[in-house]
């Protein structure tokens, strides 16, 4: 039986692991990184770690983080990513070279269904050649569907990837 400590553990190490590749398969890429969901801000934490060559803005409605994972105010894109991401696609015309979705809370199904409201406005916001990491499937037109590094576990983490 799989319990809720594994499929919490399975979520973390996934995270970890998918982070990991989707930096260093981007790394080269000018365009900046989106952490949608900042939460206690551990996510937030390591990609702040291991990403130095981009800026890391994060998109959330309320900022509640660990004091050492806050991010600055001028990467803080605060408000409903409802709004803010179709607001997004202006600012950064040339889009994101990672984007991060940790969105969700403990309801599966919730998530589902925020997952494919969130889906068409997160799509045009990747780059040519980006990456989109997401807790929760996404239910992309255009993104493909990438296979998960080692260490990541089938269903707790996605890659999807904008080819053209
Ligand atoms: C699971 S937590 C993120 C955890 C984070 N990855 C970490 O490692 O600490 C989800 C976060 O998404 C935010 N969030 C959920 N729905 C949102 C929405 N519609 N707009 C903006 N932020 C949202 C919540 O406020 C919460 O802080």
């Amino acid at each position: 039986m799989i319990t809720r400590l594994d499929l919490f553990i399975h979520r973390m190490v996934s995270q970890r692991a998918c982070l990991d590749h989707s930096i260093a398969q981007t790394s080269g890429m000018t365009q900046p990184v989106f952490e949608l969901g900042l939460g206690n801000g551990r996510t937030y934490h390591h990609m702040k770690s291991h990403i130095v060559d981009r800026d890391v803005y994060v998109f959330e409605r309320a900022v509640g983080a660990h004091p050492d994972s806050i991010p600055p105010e001028e990467l803080t894109i605060l408000g409903d990513v409802r709004e803010t991401l179709p607001a997004a696609t202006d600012r950064f015309p040339d889009g994101a070279s990672l984007i991060h979705a940790d969105l969700g809370g403990h309801n599966r199904e919730k998530n589902d269904i925020f997952a494919r409201f969130v889906s068409p406005l997160v799509e045009p916001l990747l780059a040519v050649g980006g990456l989109m990491v997401s807790s929760d499937r996404m239910y992309f037109e255009n993104l493909v569907e990438q296979p998960l590094p080692q260490d990541a576990v089938e269903g707790r983490c996605f890659i999807y990837r904008r080819e053209i």
